[in-house]
């Protein structure tokens, strides 16, 4: 039945997560140690906390460990370790990739990331999603980070943004995977913690996905903060070339979601041409009768209005009238 299906994949997941995680230790899995301890300077304790792995080059050394163990071909190509050819054979998915465990609240191991250990591409190879793994509901490291005690959870985009985070004692970082921000990831993270900080990538992509998460957190009633990376791509790079007590900086100084996105539009116009500002106060009139509380929209409204440096009364009005003119 269905739930004897799932603990057998479930049972075949953790062989699997062992298998990679005991090749750190074995000369074919070498250049995966190599790898993460040296080039992403893990140490030993991170890398056995979170189970991290070496799938190495070949084709069938998941499969044959495995089937050591019992398992059959049907269920690797269940649990998405491995792909049919179109001759029909089977061979493992992932090969000469350190492995990520993905890791349920419940501690079952449902799903792997793979990353090359060089430039090549695909940089990741995820799981596909299967009866035991879902990536819109599952968030990485969060079997971690709901029993930390920093009262807030930072939402980085990748693996190792929240690997660092840990490393360097933020235990409350959890990644998406790969995949956007989804309404059932923040109604879990509200479960666990009343703040969210997002801290993703500081690039084109990682700001309007930041954007976009933005709504769907909020909608749980969380509070949201953004924190900007500054002087390096993301989390993990910062980390390394500022350490820890810089990071906390950065988490001092996240904004709340509402500067945020005022800062945002801030950035697209010169306020001292005219027009621009005309622009740009039409535009943040849109974001400030947005918020749901009046407090927040006078508070706010007057900021933007002396940024531009008009009365607060005048912006109140466009405010007012953009509220009647929605209803
Ligand atoms: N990702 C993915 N497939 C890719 C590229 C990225 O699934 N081909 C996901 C991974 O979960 C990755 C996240 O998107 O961690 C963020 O991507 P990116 O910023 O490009 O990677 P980093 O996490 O910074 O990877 P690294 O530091 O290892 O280079
Ligand atoms: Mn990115
Ligand atoms: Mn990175
Ligand atoms: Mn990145
Ligand atoms: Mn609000």
């Amino acid at each position: 039945d269905f739930r004897k299906k799932r603990e057998r994949l479930l049972a075949l997941n953790k062989e699997a997560a062992r298998f990679f995680h005991a090749r750190l230790q074995a000369p074919e899995g070498r250049a995966g140690a190599e790898y993460l301890f040296g080039k992403r300077k893990l140490s030993r304790g991170t890398v056995t906390r979170f189970g991290l792995g070496m799938a190495p080059e070949g084709w069938d050394h998941l499969i044959t460990a495995m089937a050591q163990k019992g398992y059959e071909k049907v269920e690797l190509l269940e649990c998405g370790l491995v792909v049919k050819g179109q001759n029909g054979r089977v061979y493992d998915r992932f090969r000469n990739r350190v492995m990520f465990p993905i890791i349920d609240l419940r501690g079952d191991v449902i799903g792997f990331g793979g990353r090359v250990l060089d430039d090549s591409t695909p940089k990741y190879l995820n799981s596909p999603d299967t009866p035991v793994f879902n990536k819109g509901r599952n968030l990485f490291a969060l079997n971690i980070a709901k029993k930390s005690r920093l009262g807030r959870i930072i939402l980085t985009e990748g693996y190792m943004d929240t690997i660092s985070l840990h490393q360097a004692g933020f235990d409350c970082a959890v990644a998406s995977l790969g995949t956007a921000l989804t309404p059932e990831h923040a109604q879990l993270l509200s479960r666990y913690t009343k703040e969210a900080i997002i801290a993703y990538d500081g690039d084109g992509a990682g700001v309007s996905a930041a954007q976009r998460a933005i709504p769907i957190l909020e909608k749980t009633g969380m509070k949201v903060r953004v924190l900007r990376v500054k002087g390096a791509k993301d989390p993990d790079e910062f980390l390394k070339t500022y350490g820890p007590e810089a990071f906390a900086k950065l988490l001092d100084q996240s904004e709340n979601h509402i500067e945020y996105r005022i800062e945002q539009v801030l950035g697209r116009y010169d306020l001292t041409d005219d027009a621009q500002k005309v622009e740009f106060l039409k535009e943040v009139v849109g974001v400030i009768a947005g918020l749901h509380s009046p407090v927040e929209r006078e508070v706010y409204g007057a900021r933007c209005a002396e940024l531009a440096g008009i009365s607060a009364e005048a912006m109140g009005q466009e405010v007012k009238r953009e509220l009647s003119r929605r209803i």
